[in-house]
């Protein structure tokens, strides 16, 4: 069509990028891919074929890895760490630096074949997932330079398994290997088999950034390989992709010893009050949905509206989807481009088809033939309905309505997921009030699907656990450093009375700030160093666990409570520990043989009174994000935390992992030291006269080994800890697998109460989940 054709009927003329460049690096590299290992590129193995989903055409061959290569970077990798570690952050700052402007220097390329491999529209891999990528790499070398001075104490982890899915591919990469390699880490990362290319091309980078050899390692293939790495000898797995797989990696790993940071799916909910700027939402709503087609974790897939506004908004929503435009995603003005691959695509028809009857279905521009969806609308369904519930992760919006602020709310976060969501409303009052509120990782104040390096990420409940971006992401990637002491188990004294167990005269369990009997009317002998009887302490059962879990749920207004009034009732608890410390400390004494109970009472105390402090004083960020705007980075309470308390130390242990978890507005299910168990049990006396609301903190005794499964299965507790003297890492992170709570275990390692390192910011961190708010803000 020539130009004055197009002005006479002003129809489209398309504005297609070039894919010329990109090709021609395909076939420069031979068109058949190998892995990159150590530094250069294997020969090709067995390969499969990486097509571009808008025209089916083969655009190369790549190797599907075989567990001799996985072995090969791993080992790749590991031989190269320390050298890398040893360069120190300055050093490797100047190669993560390399590499942004290499990706700078060559984004066009980078952003055609990321067009080419995965079907999304140019306008968004140039302007969006590519810049994202350099901001990234720019944002962690200046990590990496500060590492020394801000990380004090913090040492890399080693080598990282990481694997990232198909729907950013080069971003997703970006964001797994960027803060691995600041922190000193390496790493064999494996991209998904539908999009290997920009990061065979990152490969290519790394060498023309003289990396040194083995520190980035990309393995190609299937899940088949994906497990290969996450079985393999590494001290971490990072994981982007669906909550199905992300379940098999949590239970495949547990009890291994790796780290692991899961950011899975989502069914982010979009809330548009009537008082909401209507044109802005309806924008605000098209990159939310229909961005990248919609195979966006944090899509806002879940479009809650105020009813009084409700067909206004779908009115002006469906004529803004009329006039949508699809179609080759070289096409530099298309809004929409290709799933893809024709999997995803039948996946997405096949979950619509399953749905049918459902709502009321609107679709906007046509689709072209081929790998394409048509943006869809489905209206009218209850909160309830499959496709409400369901992350569909394609062009397809889901919507209900809502009468009251309070009701949004319980709608948005009535979902297993919990990664983002939006808030819309002209009113400053309504939107701030809401968008803490919002249980999600990530929440928009009149905005949407706004990234940046310095912002962390990531979800809660089963959208996964662990931050990526910010000093926030970097935990991830660092442990303390230090020699490991290993744990011998703590067993409890042996005695020969014979008494009969009688269930009247024992310790009782403290339960909703009540004293409870355990359910199975059970209890067992506690003898001294000597073997004489000092008392009897209850074995809990599962139904005590139950019990103490509902106790903790109720106990929701602790959350809510503010840092100055918890801080007031810690402060408390330890003037009437203080009282006591006679009575505990020749409690101490006796149950373990030892002599430090005096200093064990003073330092649980002391530990107290640092928790008070620190109530209203562990802050959140203001993130200096380079868009309009700023992030809030907020530490909000993980909720109900489950823990095993170190055996070693009764009541110090006890204090220790209670006091953090309640500072920072959580509830906890504590179960005593095993062998020492009477401590706690005297414990709740103190609990009893401090103020503390019931429900906050629940004591339990009996076999931590007996236990664990139940409390880490539990599908309404958020995080389990264990600080055991048995090794419970297994049985806690399988039982996790099923919500994927939070789980922070010991693995075996000793820990010195009494010092610095019985405290402190880790301690924090673990009780904290981290929320970004992103909000307007004018500069
Ligand atoms: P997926 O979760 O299977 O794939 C993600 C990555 O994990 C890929 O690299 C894949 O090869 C790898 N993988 C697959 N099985 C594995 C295993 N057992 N062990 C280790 N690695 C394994 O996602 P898939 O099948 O491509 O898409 C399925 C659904 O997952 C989508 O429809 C969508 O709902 C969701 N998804 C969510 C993403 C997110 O960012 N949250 C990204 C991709 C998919």
């Amino acid at each position: 069509m020539s130009v004055k054709e197009i002005f006479e009927s002003m129809d489209y003329g398309p504005s297609p990028e070039s894919a010329a460049d990109a090709l021609t690096w395909i076939v420069d590299q031979g068109s058949r891919f190998g892995c990159f290992i150590d530094g250069g590129f294997t020969k090709p193995g067995k390969t499969f074929e990486s097509r571009n989903p808008a025209t089916g055409e083969v655009l190369a061959e790549v190797t599907q890895a075989t567990q001799g290569d996985v072995d090969a970077a791993v080992k790749a990798a590991r031989a190269a760490q320390p050298a890398w570690a040893k360069l120190g952050g300055k050093g490797r700052a100047r190669f993560l630096y390399a590499l942004a402007r290499l990706v700078q220097k060559h984004s066009r390329l980078l952003a055609v074949l990321e067009t080419l491999d995965n079907g999304k529209p140019i306008r968004e891999s140039r302007d969006i997932d590519v810049p994202l990528v350099a901001r990234h790499f720019y944002y962690h070398a200046g990590c990496a330079q500060l590492m020394e001075a801000e990380l004090p104490g913090q040492e890399p982890l080693g080598v990282c398994g990481q694997i990232v899915p198909w729907n950013f591919p080069l971003l997703m990469l970006a964001w797994k290997i960027a803060p691995a390699l600041a922190m000193g880490n390496t790493v064999v990362l494996k991209p998904a088999e539908w999009t290997s290319l920009t990061a065979l091309c990152f490969a290519d980078l790394c060498q023309q950034a003289g990396l040194p050899k083995g520190v980035v390692n990309i393995v190609t293939g299937d899940g088949a390989v994906g497990e290969m790495i996450t079985g393999a000898e590494v001290d971490k797995i990072a994981f982007t992709g669906s909550t199905e797989v992300g379940r098999k990696i949590r239970a495949a790993t547990a009890g291994s010893g790796k780290s692991l940071t899961l950011e899975l799916g989502g069914k982010s909910a979009y809330v548009v009050f009537e008082d909401a700027d209507l044109d802005s939402a309806v924008e605000g709503l098209v990159d939310a949905i229909w961005f990248n087609q919609g195979q966006v974790c944090c899509a806002g897939s879940r479009l809650l509206v105020q009813e009084g506004i409700a067909e206004r908004f779908h009115d002006k929503l469906k004529a803004r989807m009329d006039k949508l435009r699809m179609g080759d995603p070289l096409d530099k003005c298309i809004d929409i481009g290709a799933i893809v691959d024709p999997e995803q695509k039948a996946r997405i028809e096949a979950l619509m088809q399953k749905a049918a009857g459902e709502g009321e279905v609107y679709t906007g521009c046509a689709a072209p033939e081929g790998c394409f969806i048509a943006p869809t609308l489905v209206t009218g369904l209850s909160p309830a309905s499959l496709l409400m519930q369901e992350e569909i992760f394609g062009p397809v919006l889901v919507s209900t309505t809502f009468r009251t602020p309070s009701e949004a709310v319980q709608i948005a976060n009535n979902t297993h997921y919990g990664l983002a969501a939006s808030v819309w409303s002209e009113n400053i009052n309504t939107a701030l009030d809401v968008a803490p509120k919002l249980e999600a990782g990530v929440v928009w104040v009149n905005g949407s699907n706004m990234f940046d390096a310095a912002a962390p990420f990531g979800g809660l409940r089963e959208s996964g656990f662990g931050r990526e971006g910010g000093w926030e992401g970097l935990a991830a990637y660092t442990r303390a450093a230090g020699k490991s002491k290993a744990m011998k188990k703590v067993e409890a004294f042996a005695g020969e009375t014979a008494e009969p167990q009688d269930v009247d005269r024992t310790a009782k369990l403290y339960i909703g700030g009540k004293q409870a009997r355990p359910d199975g009317g059970y209890a067992q002998n506690i003898y001294d160093r000597k073997g004489r009887l000092l008392g009897q302490a209850p074995i809990s059962s599962r139904k005590d666990i139950r019990n103490a879990v509902e106790a903790a749920r109720g106990a929701a207004g602790w959350s809510a409570a503010t840092a100055h009034n918890r801080a007031q009732v810690i402060y408390f608890i330890a003037e009437n520990l203080q009282a006591r410390a006679a009575e505990f400390a020749a409690r101490i004494d006796a149950m373990t043989g030892g002599k430090s109970g005096a200093a064990e009472v003073e330092a649980s105390v002391d530990r107290l009174f640092t928790y008070a402090a620190w109530a209203d004083k562990y802050e959140g960020a203001v993130k200096p994000v380079p868009l309009r705007g700023t992030a809030l980075s907020l530490r909000q309470p993980t909720g109900v935390i489950g823990a095993f308390c170190p055996d070693e130390a009764p009541l110090l242990g006890l204090v220790s992992v209670m006091a953090p978890a309640i500072a920072m507005g959580n509830r906890v299910v504590l179960v005593a030291s095993e062998p020492f168990p009477l401590a706690a049990t005297d414990f709740y006396q103190v609990l009893d006269t401090s103020d503390l609301p019931g429900g906050v903190v629940n004591i339990l005794t009996g076999s931590h080994e007996e236990l664990a499964p139940t409390l880490a299965r539990h599908m309404d507790v958020e995080a389990v800890w264990s600080f055991s003297s048995s090794d419970l890492s297994k049985a806690i992170e399988t039982g996790a697998a099923g919500n994927l709570k939070r789980t922070w275990v010991n693995d075996g390692t000793a820990r010195d109460w009494l010092s610095a390192a019985g405290e402190g910011e880790t301690f924090l961190e673990a009780a904290t989940e981290v929320q970004t708010v992103w909000i307007p803000w004018g500069a």
